[in-house]
């Protein structure tokens, strides 16, 4: 059963390529989000990355003061290397930043790895996972 939160949640899809400008520069709704997640995006992106940088030097500029910035991807320099340099660029200041190891939950479906789990066995998935927490800097009074 779900627990009730203190706050409401609102969704808003919206289709977008990264790389292609004209498919989100007319969409300003999600800018108002007060929270943005990067789950392993950065290192899907990592390979266009020059094509990518406008989009993401645009969301973070764009977003609203004090809106918060959840990265969560592969510990990898490569990755954090970059983004953090682009958080930098923009301003985004970090509120909390790590390194762990993270391992499946035990309650994650995962019939479609039956035959990576027999091999492996569990538990031995795991990944070195990086965390960035970061915040729009918040305006000045
Ligand atoms: C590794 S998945 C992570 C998805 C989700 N955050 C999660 O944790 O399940 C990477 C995502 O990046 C999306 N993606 C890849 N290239 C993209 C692009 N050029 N523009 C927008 N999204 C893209 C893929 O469609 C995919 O949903």
């Amino acid at each position: 059963m779900l627990e009730e939160i203190p706050f409401r949640v609102s969704t808003h899809f919206q289709a977008l390529d990264v790389t292609l400008a004209n498919t989100w520069d007319q969409q300003r709704r999600y800018l108002k989000a007060d929270i943005f997640t990067l789950i392993y995006f950065a290192s899907e992106l990592w390979g266009v990355k020059d094509a990518s940088e406008v989009f993401f030097k645009h969301v973070f500029g764009s977003a609203k003061p004090g809106a918060h910035i959840l990265y969560i991807d592969n510990d990898s320099d490569i990755f954090t290397h970059w983004f953090d340099t682009l958080a930098a660029e923009v301003g985004l200041e970090e509120v909390q930043s790590w390194s762990e190891d993270a391992r499946m939950p035990s309650d994650e479906q995962k019939d479609v790895l039956a035959s990576y789990l027999t091999h492996l066995g569990w538990p031995k998935m795991k990944a070195r996972v990086a965390v960035r927490v970061l915040q729009k800097r918040q305006i000045d009074t």
